[in-house]
């Protein structure tokens, strides 16, 4: 029987590895990409020849999701996965004493809160109609609220301690019709996100995809009423 997945924010670093990887597990993979420049997604759908479908999508448009949706509910009967990747950094320097950009703070949280809810919003109907029905949302250690030690990054911080709280409303809303979101913090990677390679990460952005695709489809992921929130590993996250 043929499984099918979501993943956005594909053009490259986490997302990309995560395509890829579905696609090496047999998934037939819609990959939602924000730039159409971003070449990388076309070689690995000559590769995967009729198994990845790449569509332009900007999570923080309500037009953008709601042509992703017509897409989807015409060619695919559900959706057995869902990894909401896509993210943005956002100011990282400013503290209180400063002055804060409230445009780009909306900004942040318009694209990595509300934007992974308008999508997971979008495809839940086809989601509930899969066997899996499982959702992933990329989070960070920096939406965890109660290791929090940074002083700055209000954008991002904030913007994953929503998406976090979304995670375990939808989690509620699912759970009992067989349902699962899974909160993932995907390690510090070695990807593009601040504008440059950061070469201080831990992971390779295809490593940290490897864990997260062991730890939520080749693992058996428990009962649980809030929502796993675990790392790469599988290690538990506070909350
Ligand atoms: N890198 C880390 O150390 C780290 C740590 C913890 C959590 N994370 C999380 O991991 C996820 C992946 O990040 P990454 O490190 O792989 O960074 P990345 O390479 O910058 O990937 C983020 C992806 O999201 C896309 N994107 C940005 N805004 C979008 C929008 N409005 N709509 C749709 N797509 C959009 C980007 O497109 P373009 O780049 O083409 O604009 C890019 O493809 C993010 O959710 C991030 O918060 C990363």
């Amino acid at each position: 029987m043929d499984k099918y997945a979501l993943v956005t924010g594909a053009d490259h670093g986490l997302g990309y590895e995560l395509v890829k990887k579905l696609l090496e597990r047999e998934y037939i993979v819609y990959a939602g990409r924000l730039k159409e420049e971003e070449q990388m997604l076309d070689k690995l759908a000559e590769s995967f020849s009729g198994k990845l479908t790449i569509f332009k999508l900007d999570i923080g448009s309500d037009a953008s999701v709601k042509a992703m949706k017509e897409l989807l509910e015409n060619v695919v009967p559900c959706l057995d996965v869902v990894i909401n990747n896509a993210g943005i950094l956002g100011d990282i320097t400013k503290n209180i004493f400063d002055e804060l950009d409230f445009e780009e703070i909306q900004r942040v949280i318009n694209v990595n809160a509300v934007g992974t809810l308008r999508v997971t919003n979008s495809v839940i109907p086809l989601v509930m109609k899969s066997r899996q029905k499982l959702i992933v949302n990329i989070s960070s250690e920096a939406g965890s609220i109660a290791q929090c030690e940074r002083e700055g990054w209000f954008a991002y911080c904030m913007s994953k301690a929503a998406g976090n709280m979304q995670s375990a409303l939808v989690h509620n809303n699912i759970r009992k019709k067989g349902g699962k979101v899974v909160v993932i913090q995907p390690g510090h990677m070695a990807t593009y996100m601040r504008g440059h390679l950061d070469t201080t990460a831990a992971f390779t952005p295809e490593e940290s995809a490897e864990g997260i695709l062991e730890q939520v489809l080749d693992r058996a992921l428990p009962e649980t009423e809030r929502p796993s929130f675990i790392d790469n590993g599988g290690n538990p996250l506070a909350w």
